[in-house]
């Protein structure tokens, strides 16, 4: 009879696979862990590696276009009286904000770098949209007298406008951003006036009543990457519902809504089942919502929308291209005798688990910060004939932390290999370090299938500029 039962095989991956792994498994993706990818829109990742280095950022200018022209159509179609504004922090890069304005984006900037930035890319003020919790007053100063629409983000703020609007003379078009609860969590409290205790109200009283303020925006943006447009629907309602309080209040009707950005791109969060074509909704979806509630006013009430994009836009035009450069771990090569107790297997299972095969790269979370929250997905150049076999993927710095997928299915590879990580084009490069690796060089692939360096690799001399030594310490 003993020799007959075969009991049930435990193998190392039962009861230790994260709900991550388990999403590379599920059957209905997929299955883009092997999926390769040798070029980017027709350049081989190996020429761009050999000509720029490794590690390096790529975007593609194809997509990026793409992409702008594809969420304006979205919106146009459903809505005539439309404003686009680029997010410039989900990426600064001088060529990509050039874009941006070459498609007829305004700038949305959140600090006073970024207002210069905007201004020295050749914004004029009136194409600038200023928000942020904290603007220096002198960048406020500037930007009311350059015209540009400073959304007013808190009480203490609002006096300094106030104040500053009284020495220059003149008046002005303010805008005021509310925080709103649409049912969409974690509620985004930290920027902007309540509308729940009634600071919203108050404040925007008080802008519309003084004589140099002409009240132009009213502002919310709940939230980045929300996944639910009927949550855009439900904010569009509530600053309707604010607008008409106090045009009711005051006879003022704000003409322009700004509803912000947070529409997702293709990414998919730790733990999400893809793909993510099907998981994401489209644009539209959030078109529909938001133009659905504002064709259903009367012609003459309705606002000017403004949306103000970052990651829908730029994610997927951004790639970082890495190079595997060494190998750790993989499967024990002598596996525990049938004879220990089920502790001991317990506790060699939990051991190959952390000892398991891993790639160490040429770059970690110091260029990829959004790999805490996304499942960035890596590719190789070439194909591998193996199967694919649960794979941790270690950056390159001198911290446990600098996991980029803890889990992620590949097929086996070899040191000297390279490793496309997409889409990552929001948030990463600006996010990124200089933390004990120096910044890699950054490329556009035009339109025209050109190479272009639009920032290259950082140097030591780079990193120093901005310091001095003391008299006593020099020498
Ligand atoms: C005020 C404001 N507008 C726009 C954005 C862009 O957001 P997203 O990249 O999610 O579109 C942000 C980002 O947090 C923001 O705070």
């Amino acid at each position: 009879m003993n020799d007959m039962y075969q009991g049930p095989t435990i193998t190392s991956e039962l009861g230790r696979l994260p709900i991550e792994a388990a999403a590379d498994r599920n059957r209905l993706s997929r299955g883009t862990a092997s999926e390769v990818l040798d070029s980017i829109d027709d350049s081989p990742v190996a020429d761009l590696l050999r000509d720029h280095g490794s590690p390096l950022f790529v975007f593609s200018e194809t997509t990026l276009r793409r992409k702008l022209r594809h969420m304006r159509e979205a919106f146009t179609s459903r809505y005539k009286n439309m404003s686009f504004a680029w997010s410039f922090k989900t990426n600064r890069l001088d060529a990509i904000c050039k874009i941006m304005k070459d498609e007829g984006w305004a700038a949305e900037v959140v600090s006073d770098f970024e207002y210069e930035k905007a201004r020295k890319l050749g914004y004029a003020g009136p194409e600038i949209v200023y928000n942020g919790p904290y603007k220096s007053r002198a960048s406020i100063k500037t930007a009311l007298e350059e015209g540009a629409l400073i959304q007013i983000d808190n009480w203490d703020e609002l006096a300094v406008v106030e104040q500053l609007a009284g020495e220059l003379h003149g008046t002005f078009d303010v805008g005021i951003r509310v925080w709103v609860t649409t049912g969409y969590a974690p509620i985004w409290s930290k920027f902007g006036f309540s509308l729940v205790n009634g600071e919203a109200q108050h404040a925007a009283r008080r802008i519309i009543r003084h004589p140099q303020f002409r009240l132009h925006t009213i502002h919310c943006h709940v939230g980045t990457y929300v996944l639910d447009p009927e949550t855009f629907r439900v904010a569009t309602q509530v600053l309707l519902g604010l607008r008409k309080e106090l045009s009711d209040d005051t006879g003022h009707l704000v003409p322009c809504l700004n509803l912000g950005g947070g529409f997702p791109s293709n990414s998919l969060l730790h733990g999400m089942v893809g793909p993510a074509e099907v998981v994401i909704p489209p644009i539209e979806d959030y078109a529909d919502a938001i133009a659905g509630e504002l064709n259903a006013l009367p012609k003459r009430d309705k606002p000017l929308l403004r949306v103000e994009s970052g990651r829908y836009l730029v994610d997927e035009a951004g790639y970082l291209v890495s190079t595997i450069v060494a190998i750790k771990g993989g499967p024990r090569r002598d596996a525990p005798p049938e004879t220990l107790s089920s502790l001991v297997v317990k506790e060699q299972m939990l051991l190959s688990d952390t000892a398991r095969l891993s790639y160490v790269l040429d770059a970690g979370v110091n260029l990829l910060y959004t790999a805490n929250w996304f499942a960035i997905q890596p590719f190789p150049d070439r194909r591998v004939n193996s199967l694919p076999e649960p794979t941790r993927l270690l950056g390159c710095l001198c911290m446990e932390i600098d996991v980029i997928r803890d889990h992620v299915d590949l097929p086996r590879l070899q040191t000297g290999d390279h490793l496309t990580f997409h889409p990552v084009g929001a948030y990463n490069f600006d996010q990124s370090m200089q933390f004990i690796h120096l910044r890699p060089a950054v490329v556009l692939i035009g339109e025209d299938r050109k190479v272009h360096l639009i920032r290259r690799e950082e140097t030591l001399a780079d990193m120093e500029a901005a310091e001095s030594l003391p008299a006593h310490l020099s020498g």
